[in-house]
């Protein structure tokens, strides 16, 4: 038996997600464009940048299970509510372990909170244990979330964005994929949301020691 074509699967999963929060869409849409265009930098196969994007579209589909009171909530959550929260990553992976089609996205579902350090949770994974995927995944969702506006804080704008990613290097981030990141950020077609000025991405770049043409 051939494996069964994902793809139809994962649209028809992100579609729920989007029923579920009109918002999510443009959301899912634009992390994957980050994370595929991060994967092409870090010049992966055509199959792992397909893995990527979907599992992209996927991440945040153990939200399903979070209550919307604490996912739109206006202010600071509590400690329970953010350990709520935090249950995402492993009911995603549960969700999608379910769907033959699909169970090779698992790990990057389960892993898309980690940190580089290994604070990040759901299992403390740190450098490369955490899979690629996942890592690219964790910086094009990071530079999503702060570049919209968010039920407790407007949009950052793109550029102080970019640098908060450089900032978070090392720390929450693979720098490697930050590099490619910001590389694919400054590319022209690299950017599906409109990308910061080339001057800034210039400078954060040339402290990563890459130069732009
Ligand atoms: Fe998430």
């Amino acid at each position: 038996m051939t494996r069964e074509d994902p793809a139809p699967i994962v649209l028809a999963i992100a579609a729920v997600m989007e029923v579920q929060d009109r918002e999510v869409h443009g959301h899912l849409i634009r992390v994957a464009g980050y994370a595929v265009a991060t994967g092409k930098r870090l010049r992966l196969s055509s199959k792992e940048l397909e893995y990527i994007e979907q599992a992209a579209l996927l991440h945040d589909v153990g939200k399903v299970g979070i209550a919307t009171a604490i996912l739109k909530k206006p202010g600071r959550l509590t400690e329970e509510e953010y350990e709520q929260v935090k249950q995402h990553p492993v009911l995603g992976e549960y969700i999608i372990r379910r769907i033959p089609a699909l169970v090779h996205l698992a790990p990057l579902v389960r892993s898309h909170h980690e940190w580089f350090n290994g604070r990040g949770y759901p299992d403390g994974l740190a450098g490369e244990a955490i899979p690629l995927g996942a890592r690219i995944i964790a910086v094009a969702d990071a530079f999503d979330a702060m570049t919209t506006d968010r039920p407790y804080r407007r949009a950052y704008t793109a550029e102080a964005s970019a640098r908060e990613i450089a900032a978070c290097a090392g720390t929450q981030f693979d720098p490697r994929v930050v590099k490619a990141f910001l590389e694919a950020l400054a590319a022209p077609q690299g950017n599906p949301a409109g990308g910061p000025a080339r001057s800034v991405l210039k400078v954060l770049l040339e402290r990563e020691g890459v130069r732009l043409s």
